[in-house]
């Protein structure tokens, strides 16, 4: 008996990193698995079907259901012909993880308007559009039936909620997302979908094509033993993405870091400090009061 027996997934970017891992461990756990991947470069440039269908096939040979997918995520006609195939190749839908992703680091003063708007388009508009199409599917299927549990993974980074220098442009993609994941989660409640977000970390084709990542990760496997378990391996990021993605799932709203064997909590924004007055504030009164706020020390429970 599998965690997902008998639910319909669909899986963006799923042909290559960790969005595959996520599509064989789902399968194996008994989901249906459309497995979407437009086969792009690191920069987003181009498109391939082998990905997605290699993905596949690899499923079916394996005795699993899955069908390949090869839409771009940020188009929205891409978006419904994805939750189209999964209604029509499976029944139904139940569970989106909103995985693919790009990158265009360049310092900020370097930074060109496509590097900007290549990544908020795959990036913020790649889940907007999947889950538009998604919740409008759950929100009719709600009606008709009544409502029947469903899920949405979305997949944030450490690099916005923490901040990396060089990816201004990702970052504020990637920290959107958090707030994206609350605010779905607070509209597609009353649908029965519950809305979290993760931010994985893992070697893959994208984090080894940051500048030093291959040559530090060469470096590692020669003294690391990886035989047994690797906390590295793009595999490490599935089991909780696919707890996430069960049907009786109570986290609803959260945003957490998966990494190895980890996984951490992170807490929404929250207001940690103050200053009142009854009235109207004078810069001069405020050149007093106000400097607190730049000292106040921050404890983020940086785990690296
Ligand atoms: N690997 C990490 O350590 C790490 C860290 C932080 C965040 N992430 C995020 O995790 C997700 C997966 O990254 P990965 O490391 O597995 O990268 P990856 O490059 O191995 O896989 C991403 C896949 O997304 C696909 N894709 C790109 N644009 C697409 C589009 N418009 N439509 C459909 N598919 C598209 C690519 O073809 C690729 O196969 C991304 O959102 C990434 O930003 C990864």
């Amino acid at each position: 008996m599998g965690a997902l027996d008998g639910r319909v997934a669909i899986i963006t970017g799923a042909g290559r990193g960790v969005g595959r891992e996520h599509a064989l461990l789902f399968a194996k756990e008994g989901a249906s698995v459309v497995v979407n991947d437009l086969g792009a470069a690191n920069d987003g440039s181009g498109s391939d079907v082998g990905p997605a269908q290699q993905v596949a096939n690899e499923i079916i040979a394996a005795g699993g259901q899955a069908v390949a997918n090869t839409d771009d995520v940020s188009s929205t006609e891409g978006a419904q012909a994805m939750i189209d195939q999964a209604v029509s190749e499976f029944g139904d839908l139940n569970i989106l993880v909103n995985n693919a992703g790009i990158l265009r680091d360049r310092m900020l003063v370097n930074m060109s308007d496509a590097d900007w708007d290549d990544i908020m388009r795959v990036t913020l508009r790649g889940h907007f559009a999947p889950t538009r199409a998604a919740a409008q599917y759950w929100r009719t299927t709600s009606k008709e039936r009544g409502i029947t549990p469903a899920n949405i993974v979305n997949t944030s980074s450490t690099s916005g909620l923490f901040g990396n220098v060089g990816q201004t442009n990702y970052g504020a993609a990637k920290s959107g997302l958090g707030s994206f994941t609350h605010i779905a989660q607070m509209e597609l409640e009353r649908y029965g979908v519950t809305v979290n977000a993760i931010a994985p970390s893992a070697r893959t084709r994208l984090t080894m094509s940051v500048p030093g990542a291959a040559e530090a990760e060469e470096e590692r496997l020669k003294t690391v033993d990886v035989t047994e378990w690797d906390p590295r391996g793009p595999e490490n990021i599935a089991p909780f993405v696919a707890w996430l993605a069960t049907a009786d799932c109570p986290s609803k709203g959260r945003t957490y870091f998966v990494q190895g064997g980890a996984v951490y909590l992170f807490q929404p924004w929250a207001i940690v400090d103050k200053i009142e007055k009854e009235g109207l504030w004078t810069v001069e009164e405020l050149k007093e009061a106000a400097p607190k706020f730049a000292d106040y020390k921050f404890n983020l429970n940086l785990p690296y």
